[in-house]
């Protein structure tokens, strides 16, 4: 008999898309995905530990989901992801609703693993591989909008970047098979899916050398995915500023369906505080690369994660931090406290000394300044005509739709007779700091 399988993620893109790849083998092995957490026989809560309070959100969720195993004592519990490989002992001693620990590499086991809690009770496997990317795996899109997907394209992070738990949570890194990756998005395609956005830790080391010693690297691959048609749109993240090439750059230039918006984690705009966090660039570095894309891409989306208060900031790093923002102007940002996360070179070598409440303003300041850029920045939109890939109805209206321009900004208009997918030309005539107004023009 088929078991019923729920999937819950926290996160990042990356885990969504395992969570997919993670539904594809269990719907291979008598698995059925289903919606309501309630009916499952299996439920997989696929985890983050990017910071401490990505973590605290799954310990509260597994103390919620204790009502369903009293229900149901047969019903099977599992953590995957960062948090089983980060925190495996700390799961088995504090957490005896859980029968599965897999950690990143292990989901291809899952079917082995669920049998064996059938008889064991449990089943743990947090090994980490230098070759695994489930690169011949086609994932199940779940809560798939039918337009968008993500195609994950390598796996790990060496960057050893000072706070960071990937490295030690995700392993080596490694690249998919390009091939694989042309065929997926070539398949997407096929079933009307029109933008696909390439997946990666650190997308742009991406390498691969094929059987004849020919190296694709991330600009070659990025190619050959926009050459699957002109009319899907192609996106990636994340990239890393040091590998932020020039040939990247053109490439991105020079396909009308590669979308001119990039992310560009910058996280400090001190020199001083990117070297102790291993960023392994300088203020100028970056400024750089972010002058380089704005003379090849005019029209350029860019957005950017920060962290606050990391170890040993000054007020003067901080105020680094706010000058660069203002110099680049980003469009958004994704911004955080620094969370010391055990086993990172940060926790082991540099006292955690920003006071937290110094944090909490210095993040405030950094949100309050982003709320301005992104208004700023959207106000001259206002007049502009983008192209728009429908998504669907707004979730207030349904006499409204929403879709994407090609950088990355989500446009509202009056519904027509169009349908997700399709593509219209968006006059802007209004703005939020979040979003844009418009109308269809044609
Ligand atoms: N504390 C706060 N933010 C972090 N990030 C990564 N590690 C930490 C941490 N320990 C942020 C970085 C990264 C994004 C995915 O999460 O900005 O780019
Ligand atoms: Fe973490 Fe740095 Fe790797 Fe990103 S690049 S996952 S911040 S170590």
């Amino acid at each position: 008999m088929n078991s019923k399988l729920y999937i819950e993620t926290y996160g990042c893109q990356m885990n969504f898309s395992d969570s997919e790849i993670v539904g594809a083998i269990l719907e291979h092995n008598k698995c059925t995905l289903i919606k309501d957490v309630e009916q499952a026989d299996i439920i997989l809560i696929n985890t983050c530990s990017i910071r401490e309070n990505a973590e605290n959100r799954i310990f509260h969720r597994l103390e919620n989901l204790r009502h369903l195993k009293k229900k149901n004592p047969l019903l099977i519990i599992g953590v995957i992801g960062c948090m089983a490989e980060r925190m495996k002992d700390d799961l088995i001693a504090k957490e005896p609703i859980v029968n599965i620990i897999a950690g990143p590499d292990s989901y291809r086991d899952l079917p082995k693993m669920i049998e064996m809690v059938k008889v064991s009770g449990q089943a743990v496997e947090t090994l980490l591989s230098e070759e695994e990317t489930y690169g011949e795996i086609m994932p199940v899109r779940i809560d798939s909008n039918g337009v968008s997907a993500f195609i994950s394209i390598m796996r790990g992070c060496e960057n050893y970047c000072s706070y960071c738990v990937v490295p030690y949570t995700r392993g080596k890194e490694r690249s998919r098979d390009p091939e694989t990756i042309v065929n997926e998005a070539t398949y997407l395609f096929n079933h009307g899916y029109k933008e696909i956005t390439l997946l990666g830790q650190n997308v742009n080391s991406y390498h691969w050398e094929c059987a004849d010693g020919k190296m694709i690297n991330f600009s070659s691959l990025i190619a050959l995915v926009a050459k699957v048609s002109p009319t899907l749109r192609v996106r990636f993240s994340t990239s890393h500023p040091k590998d932020f090439s020039d040939e990247l750059i053109d490439t991105i230039a020079s396909y009308d369906n590669i979308c001119n918006f990039i992310h560009l984690p910058m996280q400090s705009g001190s020199t001083a505080v990117l070297k102790k966090m291993n960023r392994k660039y300088t203020r100028e570095w970056y400024l750089d690369r972010i002058n380089a894309i704005k003379t090849r891409i005019p029209d350029c989306g860019l957005s950017t994660d920060i962290i606050a208060g990391f170890c040993g900031e000054t007020e003067e790093d901080h105020q680094q931090t706010l000058s660069m923002m203002k110099e680049v102007g980003y469009d958004s940002a994704f911004m955080f406290k620094y969370s010391e996360r055990p086993g990172t070179l940060a926790q082991r070598h540099f006292p955690n000394d920003v006071p937290e409440d110094v944090k909490s303003r210095r993040l405030e300041e950094i949100i309050d300044l982003q709320q301005q850029s992104s208004l700023e920045n959207n106000k001259k939109d206002v007049g502009k005509v983008f192209e728009v890939l429908v998504e669907g109805e707004t979730k207030r209206s349904d006499k409204q739709l929403f879709g994407c321009n090609s950088q990355n900004k989500v446009i509202i208009f009056d519904r027509a007779e169009i349908k997700a997918g399709d593509y219209v030309n968006v006059k802007v005539v209004d703005c939020t700091a979040a979003t844009l107004m418009g109308e269809i023009v044609s």
